[in-house]
């Protein structure tokens, strides 16, 4: 089976209410009712609700920028899986390389929480990627094998149906330096094969596979045919209707 193209914006920590509400509105109204490409809007937490709310009837979905892996209790200022599902999230972003550069998310860490996710039934979007000195030392292949494997430590077939890969490279995110079309390619076939030999083809074949980092609407067409990019994860473009719209449309071609 063809694998379905996801696009998906992480608005990460950006937009008032109001600005999420029209936003939402806008990439709903663009979407109307085809659903050929998935798509999907990442609002901040406080704005899953009432994004929600606009989203009632449109195939775009809603996902969440993080999760704890905990269920429930005394873990103050997290979020659990079970309230992503109840806010109406279908899928949550996780492992993103600000979460592990910025905030220290290891990879144990990140395997725990795709665990929780997966078992409560959201689907997990899972960012993988290098750094630019990992890259000028060719060790991209080594680094996202590193992180796939630990991050996927344990799943069970049935996890593997609802996760997508998204491979970012931390030197493209919001630096407005896309991977050219080769290295994208080159990565996403890379970790393909990781999960080939160590999990199948059958789980390898169907997994979708995002790329991420300066993505634009004039950019993402050259991204999109590539035969191992399954869909892209957006974050400065998707806080524009006009570019995100452009970039759903590029998917469907
Ligand atoms: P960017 O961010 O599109 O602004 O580079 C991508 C991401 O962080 O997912």
């Amino acid at each position: 089976m063809p694998r379905q193209k996801l696009v998906a914006g992480n608005w990460k920590m950006n937009t008032t209410l109001a600005e999420a509400k029209t936003l939402a509105g806008a990439v709903v109204a663009g979407v109307g009712t085809d659903d050929r490409v998935a798509v999907a809007v990442c609002p901040p937490f406080p704005w899953l609700l009432p994004v929600a709310d606009v989203l009632k009837g449109s195939p775009v979905a809603l996902g969440a920028q993080n999760v704890s892996a905990e269920k429930k209790g005394a873990f103050t200022g997290e979020v659990s899986p079970a309230m992503l599902l109840e806010c109406g999230c279908r899928y949550v972003i996780i492992g993103h390389s600000e979460r592990r550069h910025i905030l220290g998310e290891s990879d144990a860490a990140i395997n725990h929480k795709v665990h929780s996710a997966l078992d409560e039934g959201l689907h997990v979007i899972l960012c993988i990627g290098e750094t630019l000195t990992e890259r000028e030392r060719n060790l991209t292949e080594r680094i996202v094998q590193r992180q796939v494997l630990a991050a996927c430590t344990g799943l069970t077939d049935h996890h593997w149906a609802r996760l997508t890969l998204a491979y970012e490279p931390v030197w493209a995110i919001g630096t407005g330096k896309v991977a050219t079309p080769d290295q994208a390619q080159e990565a996403h076939a890379a970790i393909r094969a990781t999960l080939r030999h160590f999990r199948g083809s059958a789980i390898a074949d169907a997994l979708p596979i995002l790329y991420g980092g300066s993505v634009t609407a004039d950019n993402a067409a050259g991204l999109l045919h590539l035969p191992d990019v399954d869909g892209v994860l957006v974050g400065g473009a998707s806080l524009k209707a006009d570019s995100f719209l452009g970039i759903v449309q590029a998917a469907k071609k």
